[in-house]
Parts: C-alpha cells; structure tokens; sequence
C-alpha cells in the first residue's frame, strides 16, 4: 500500500453546500437590529450543525450581514471542559465580544475579587448575593455593549447541557448545589438585549427545546424557534462528492477521479455528510474504488439510515486498513477509547512503546481524515459521533484495548 503524502487537514469544501434556508432565516434575524432571536438547529452526528455555525462566523467576519457593527462570541462547543462551568462560557462571551474590557471591566473586577476571597469561609446565603451581583454585572455590561453593537452567540453540543458546576461552586468547593449551565442558560440569555442566539445539538436534547421555548416565551422583544437540520438533497449529494474529489486531486492526494451513481450514494447516506465523507477518505486514501460495498438494487424499500448500518462497519473496516506512515488500525482505537480527545502525550503514556514524537505523528497524521475533528486552537483531535457509534460495536476490535492499557 502507498503511503498517503502528510496532510495535517481533513478536506472541505471552499462554501457550504445547501442550508440557503437556515442561513436566509438566520441573516434576516441578524438584520433586525434591535429585536432578539435564539434559533436551535438539531439534528443527528455528523449532518453539519457546527459547519452551519462555522459559516455563521464566516459571515460576520466579512461584515456581510450588515454595514452595522456585529460581534461574534465564537463557537461555544458545550464538549470542551472549559465550557462546562457558567463562569467559562462567560469568560469565552468577554474575550470574543470585548477583547479590550472596554465594557466588561467591572465584571472582571468582581471576578478576580471572588477568586480572592474563596479561601475565606463562605455560607450559602453570601454565596448566592455573589453569585447574584456576577450575573447582574454580567448582563449590565452586556446591554451596554449591545446597545452599540448586534451580537450573535452561538452555542454547539448543547446536548451536553448538565454540567453542575460554577466558578463559585468549585472556588468554595460545594457539589450540591446543582447550579447548572443550564440554569444560566435559561436565566440570562432572555435578559440579554438586541442579541441573536443560535443553538446547535443532537435530537436527544429535544428537552432542552422545551426549557428554552418556556424561557424566551415571555420576552416580548425574543422570538426563539427550533428546526431540524436534514441531511443534503440528491443533487447536493452529488455536488459535495464531486467538489471533494476534485479538491482532493487538485491537492494531490489522489491522482483520479472516481464516478459513483448519486442514486446509490444518496441511498446509502441519505444525504448526511459524515457519511459521505467517510466514503470520500476511504477512495481518495485507498485510490480506489467502493462501489462494491454497494447491493445491485436499490428498488428494495429500506430507508438510507438501513442501508448505511448495512454497510458502515465495513467502510471503518478498510478505513483501518488505510496507511498514513503509520497503520491507522493501531492508532484509531485509542482516539475511540479517549472520548475527552487525545494528545500526543496521553497517547504516549497509554502505549509506552511509541515515542512522544511519534505519537505527535501519528495523531498530525489521522488529521487528514474528515471523520477526526479538530481545530487549530484546541490541543486535542477527537472522532465524529459517527465514528463513536460505529467503533463502540465490540466486533469493530477496539474495545479489546483497554485490557492491554496501563491506566
Ligand atoms: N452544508 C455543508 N456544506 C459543506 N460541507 C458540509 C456541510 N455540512 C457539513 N459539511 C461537512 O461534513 C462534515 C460533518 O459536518 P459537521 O458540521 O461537523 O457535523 P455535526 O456538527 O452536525 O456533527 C464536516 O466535514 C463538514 O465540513
Ligand atoms: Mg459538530
């Protein structure tokens, strides 16, 4: 097998394919200055929630949207642990929206004297005015600054709501005060003014749809919304194949195109992009072919999610066989295993054997796949929730590996 020339980056396409509806509805929510909006897009792993949020930022940071002023808080990834506490995500609102504390310098104030204090002997009730003051100094600050400028926030992974923890919870070491982000959520996002709020999770949080209906309900000046995300039509199915099998030989990662019938393609993914970009990397790192995965019919009535659950152990199994200067079969079961994502220096302590350099090696080069994700400014790689679901089938070999670990 040839071995796949060092990409530290998975393909993409250049544009978002598709979603004129949610980016139209979202654009003309970001156009009427003054009223509020919170929109929640679900919709299952891999079918291009964070891409929409990602192009969201694009947008804002073009200024197309508006000629006036618009501040972005960044994509707020519920899956990172710095997320996980109300104190992080306003941290992360600060930074993005206020880099220079221009309007936030009381807030930040209070919080390093509240960080000062925490040895101090602390009881439930001063606890509370505190926790009280910060969030109104919070809000304060934030209505100020949104009186000059539209603000849009987008939060991803909100299925992962339930975390009980605060930054006063973990100063004065309280467990069971369940002061959720969920409770912030719910608490201070309808106070914000002329803000546009998009969420973004899998189905499962559908709970969280209702919290958030109840929550912006009775805010005359917020209209909240949720929408399914569906996977991509059969023309869009083909155009997103086509487009990364060109940007793939134009980059020289493959040396030929491949043509595949969008019927079966879309048959077989319904559309959803993990799906289809699993099959891309594995014909553009194999050089070859897959249409034997798959069947000669397709008059039969199973639905693509049938089909796909037909067929996708076998598309991970050859992907496993994939070389990038190391066997993907040896590294790809400790990225499954390591679901808080994975290091050079994790992966080095779990198998000793690998050097650090080579560990950073071996992960730089799972970067080139689209089904690992990550992100120049985090410092560890993790697997689409696709890839999750289909390695933790005990036939795919990697749950065999915790028995061979030192943990
Ligand atoms: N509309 C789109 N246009 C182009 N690429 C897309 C689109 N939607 C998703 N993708 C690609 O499909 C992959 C999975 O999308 P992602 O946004 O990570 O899914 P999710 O966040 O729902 O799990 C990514 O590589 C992403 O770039
Ligand atoms: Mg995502």
């Amino acid at each position: 097998m040839s071995v796949i020339p060092t990409r530290h980056y998975a393909l993409r396409t250049p544009h978002l394919i598709g979603r004129t509806t949610e980016t139209d509805r979202i654009q003309r929510a970001v156009k009427d200055w003054l009223r509020s909006y919170a929109f929640y897009f679900y919709g299952p792993g891999g079918i291009g929630k964070t891409r929409l949020l990602e192009e969201i930022g694009d947008r804002i940071k073009q200024v197309s949207f508006s000629t006036r002023l618009v501040g972005w808080s960044g994509i707020i990834d519920l899956y990172l642990s710095g997320m996980h506490s109300n104190s992080g995500i306003e941290k992360a609102i600060c930074e993005a929206i206020d880099p220079d504390r221009e309007y936030f310098a009381h807030y930040w104030d209070m919080r390093s004297n509240f960080e000062h204090q925490h040895r101090e002997h602390m009881d439930a009730h001063q606890r509370e005015m505190l926790r009280t003051q910060l969030a109104a100094a919070f809000i304060g600050a934030f209505n100020t600054l949104a009186g000059k400028t539209r603000v849009v926030l987008t939060f991803d992974t909100v299925e992962l709501i339930q975390y009980e923890n605060d930054l006063i919870q973990t100063i004065c070491q309280v467990q069971e005060e369940a002061i959720t982000v969920k409770t912030w959520l719910l608490e201070t996002l309808p106070q914000l003014n002329n803000t546009v709020i998009i969420f973004a999770g899998r189905p499962k949080s559908m709970k969280l749809d209702a919290d958030l209906r109840a929550a912006f309900a009775d805010k005359s000046d917020w209209c909240y919304a949720a929408y399914e995300l569906a996977g991509f039509d059969e023309a869009e199915t083909a155009y997103y194949f086509q487009e990364i099998i060109a940007m793939a030989i134009r980059q020289k990662r493959m040396r030929h195109t491949i043509e595949v019938e969008p019927a079966w393609l879309y048959a077989y993914t319904g559309g959803r992009p993990i799906r289809l970009a699993l099959l891309i990397d594995l014909a553009v790192y194999s050089g070859g072919d897959f249409e034997d995965l798959f069947s000669r019919r397709l008059s039969d009535h199973r639905s693509p999610d049938e089909r796909w659950h037909e067929i996708a152990q076998r598309v991970i199994a050859r992907i496993q066989e994939l070389e990038t200067g190391y066997p993907v079969v040896d590294t790809l079961p400790y990225l499954a295993l390591t679901r808080q994502g994975l290091d050079a220096k994790l992966l080095h302590y779990l198998e000793p054997g690998w050097s650090l350099d080579e560990c950073q090696q071996r992960l730089d080069g799972m970067k080139r796949f689209t089904f690992v994700k990550s992100r120049p400014d985090w410092p560890r790689i993790y697997l689409h929730d696709e890839m999750y679901d289909v390695l933790d089938d005990p036939t795919m070999g990697c749950m065999a590996l915790p028995d061979r670990i030192r943990w």
